[in-house]
């Protein structure tokens, strides 16, 4: 284990799930939100938009850090349905993920996009989520390694450091359907995007630097996955929509 092992992430992509009610679920992650737990972990929900001002102002106190889904590359103008990096700051937003493989998938988002994406919230003062990861086709061809990287080096704006950065590595076909690489391919995985980052935040930030994983993760296998080397947080799906499970997965920390 490094001795530049950062403190470890453990973020909530609600994805378009949630209602005004949904605040429920917030306070009760909250309440559960120990000092012993905060000590160990940092938490961060990303609802969907309509809620981040809500959740935001439900979380002063708490520390729960609260992010967004997405956002636009400009800072304002005529862009009908899109929201700004600045936008999602001014709501209370700390955090943005940005290059999501649903926005990748149904948004066709492009690396240059996701770049364009992340220097806006770096504009804004956010710390960019930047997500990578292989389709199924591309792991049993033998390219996750090339796919990711690729997507790193294409997708990490160059102000990028361990402040504005979090990377995290989602195989798609892992998202949303029960299954997860093995341990070893997991830090397979995150070795080589370690490695990366010492291109692009430079050798002495890249240990520094959050690579989150996300792919089903569960209380059940969240021990498993966030003890494997360079595994430095979850981005968690479905998961995070009850809080019990959302506080078992960082409960993994705990030893
Ligand atoms: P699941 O945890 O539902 O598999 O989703 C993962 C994900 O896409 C988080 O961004």
């Amino acid at each position: 284990m490094s001795v530049d092992r950062p403190r470890p992430l453990v973020a909530g992509n609600w994805k378009m799930n949630g209602l005004r009610a949904s605040a429920r679920v917030l306070e009760e992650i909250h309440a559960g939100y120990t000092p012993g737990l905060r000590a160990k972990v940092e938490l961060a929900v990303c609802p969907p938009a309509t809620l981040i001002g809500h959740a935001a102002q439900l979380s002063v106190g708490s520390r729960v850090a609260i992010g967004g889904q997405d956002c636009h590359a400009k800072e304002s103008g005529a862009f009908t349905g899109d929201l700004s990096a600045e936008m999602l700051a001014d709501a209370g937003a700390t955090y943005v993920i940005v290059g999501h493989s649903e926005r990748r998938q149904y948004h066709k988002e492009k690396d240059q996009d996701v770049c364009a994406k992340a220097v806006a919230a770096h504009r804004a003062g956010l710390t960019a989520i930047v997500c990578v990861g292989e389709t199924r086709e591309e792991r049993e061809a033998g390219k996750a390694l090339a796919v990711v990287k690729k997507q790193l080096r294409g997708s990490v704006p160059v102000d990028s450091n361990s402040h504005n950065l979090v990377v995290a590595y989602e195989p798609v076909w892992a998202i949303g359907t029960g299954l997860t690489p093995t341990a070893a391919d997991v830090a397979e995985v995150h070795a080589a995007i370690r490695e990366e980052l010492k291109r692009l935040v430079g050798k002495a930030d890249a240990p520094k630097v959050r690579i989150l994983y996300g792919g089903s993760v569960k209380p059940t296998n969240a021990a498993e996955l966030m003890a494997v080397e360079n595994v430095n947080g979850a981005l968690v799906g479905g998961a995070s929509l009850v809080a019990a499970d959302f506080l078992g997965i960082a409960g993994a920390y705990l030893g």
